[in-house]
């Protein structure tokens, strides 16, 4: 834990994917997530020497809404505190670049097991309920 170190806006496609699949399945393509790289509006990585280990990203707006993606700790380094860290990171993302003095909705998506790590650092459930396609590109 003495070693870690956290980066801004450097997490690269290859390091996404390598954490993705340390926890989930069915990664995404390196050029599709090049292109998600370029186009989150804020990256969090930690790394402990060279190797990455954990993650988190912003997407939105800037203006109105924010919405949190791809939370992702490295099995062995869990349920030290660093989850809560990088979120705590995002959020001070938007506390930093928001207008001052206005309200945006920061939102997420989380599986049900996941909901009471984020109950811990603030966020509630509402009646909202996810919908989604996975929509082909042609
Ligand atoms: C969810 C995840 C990011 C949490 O990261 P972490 O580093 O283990 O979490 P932390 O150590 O910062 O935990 C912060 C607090 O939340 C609690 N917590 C963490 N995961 C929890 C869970 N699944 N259920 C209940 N509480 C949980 C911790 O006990 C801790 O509580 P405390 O402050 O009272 O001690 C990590 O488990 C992970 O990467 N999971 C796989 C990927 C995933 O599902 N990401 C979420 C996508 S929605």
């Amino acid at each position: 834990m003495n070693n870690l170190t956290i980066k801004y806006n450097e997490l690269t496609a290859e390091e996404f994917i390598s954490l993705w699949e340390s926890v989930w399945d069915g990664a995404p393509s390196l050029e599709q997530t090049e292109l998600a790289m370029q186009n989150t509006i804020f990256r969090v990585s930690v790394y402990d020497g060279d190797k990455a280990i954990a993650m988190a990203r912003m997407i939105g707006d800037m203006g109105l809404c924010y919405y949190i993606k791809d939370v992702v700790v490295r099995p062995e380094y869990q349920g030290k505190g660093i989850g809560r860290m990088l979120v705590n990171e995002l959020l001070k993302f938007v506390n930093d670049n928001g207008i001052k003095g206005t309200q945006v909705f920061v939102e997420l998506a989380a599986v049900p097991d996941k909901i009471p790590f984020y109950e811990k650092i603030g966020f509630t459930t509402n009646e909202a309920q996810r919908l989604k396609i996975m929509y082909e590109v042609k």
